[in-house]
């Protein structure tokens, strides 16, 4: 039987990568992302069914079209990745709140909205799988990104260990540095954070889907991150601070070159 994957945040980064290692595990695709064109250029290269929904989805409009296409029971979604996301470069004191409220939704609400979507029909079929992009930065108090990040990683362990009796998979992901567009839509320099640091998005995916097959609640990728992670809660908060993305900004007076034609999108 044909299995299906929607994925959020596809035209480029970790999204584009998931979209191409489910296409080469036989996955029929639905990739969402704000821009078309970028998609189209994608699902063009793809080897399988591929569908394209641009939408914003801050947008309440271009969500709820989203949504709604999870619900189709007639070409069922069997796996949704809530990928899409994105940071305030701005530091905390010096952000506009249009835009806190906007990352937000973006990287907290739209997944639990999506998931809502699409839980029901996966509940039904009695199989289906979500797996949510968090960060490592959830695990520790640096920023509003951390902060939404930590409610999608409790967001996740409630649902998996709810649903998964009803053979749904629920997992979070969890990478610490990536290499994608990410920082670079910030204004951050590569080298901002140490050559070493960077783990590339085609291992963070495998990680991702590896663990989302083996139903974990929570993965870290890479193996330099899962080494790690258990230090974090040692870390003190006023260290842990600085690493957030706008303290990093912040603190290299970098302005963020692709923020301002996005937000003239918006
Ligand atoms: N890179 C890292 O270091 C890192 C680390 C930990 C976690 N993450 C998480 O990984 C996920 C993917 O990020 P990435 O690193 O792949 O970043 P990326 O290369 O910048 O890609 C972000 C994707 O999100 C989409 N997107 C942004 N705003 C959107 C909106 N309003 N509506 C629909 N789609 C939107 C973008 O597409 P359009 O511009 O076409 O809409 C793009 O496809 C994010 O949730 C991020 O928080 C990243």
């Amino acid at each position: 039987m044909q299995m299906r994957a929607l994925i959020t945040g596809a035209s480029a980064g970790l999204g584009a990568e998931f979209a191409r290692q489910l296409a080469a595990d036989g996955f029929a695709l639905v990739l969402v992302a704000r821009d078309a064109e970028r998609l189209a250029a994608l699902a063009a290269r793809l080897p399988v069914e591929t569908e394209v929904l641009a939408a914003d989805l801050t947008d309440a409009a271009g969500l709820e079209r989203v949504a709604a296409r999870l619900r189709d029971g007639d070409r069922p979604v069997d796996v949704l990745v809530n990928n899409a996301g994105t940071a305030v470069a701005e530091p905390f004191h010096a952000s506009a709140i249009d835009e806190e409220r906007r990352v937000h939704e973006l990287l907290s609400w739209v997944p639990l909205r999506l998931a809502h979507a699409a839980l029901p029909g996966m509940r039904e079929r009695g199989r289906g799988g979500i797996l949510n992009v968090a960060s490592l930065a959830g695990r520790m108090p640096s920023g509003t990104y951390a902060a939404a990040k930590a409610g999608l990683i409790m967001l996740s362990r409630s649902l998996h260990a709810r649903y998964r009796r009803d053979g749904v998979a629920v997992t979070a992901l969890l990478p610490g540095f990536v290499a994608t567009e990410f920082h670079e839509r910030m204004g951050v320099a590569p080298d901002a954070v140490p050559r070493a640091g960077w783990a590339d998005a085609a291992t963070v995916v495998r990680d991702g889907l590896r663990g989302l097959r083996r139903r974990r609640a929570i993965v870290v990728s890479d193996w330099r991150y899962r080494l790690a992670a258990p230090l974090i809660p040692l870390v003190p908060d006023r260290l842990s601070a600085g690493v957030g993305l706008g303290a990093r900004v912040e603190a290299s007076g970098a302005r963020p070159p692709i923020s301002d034609a996005d937000r003239s999108r918006r």
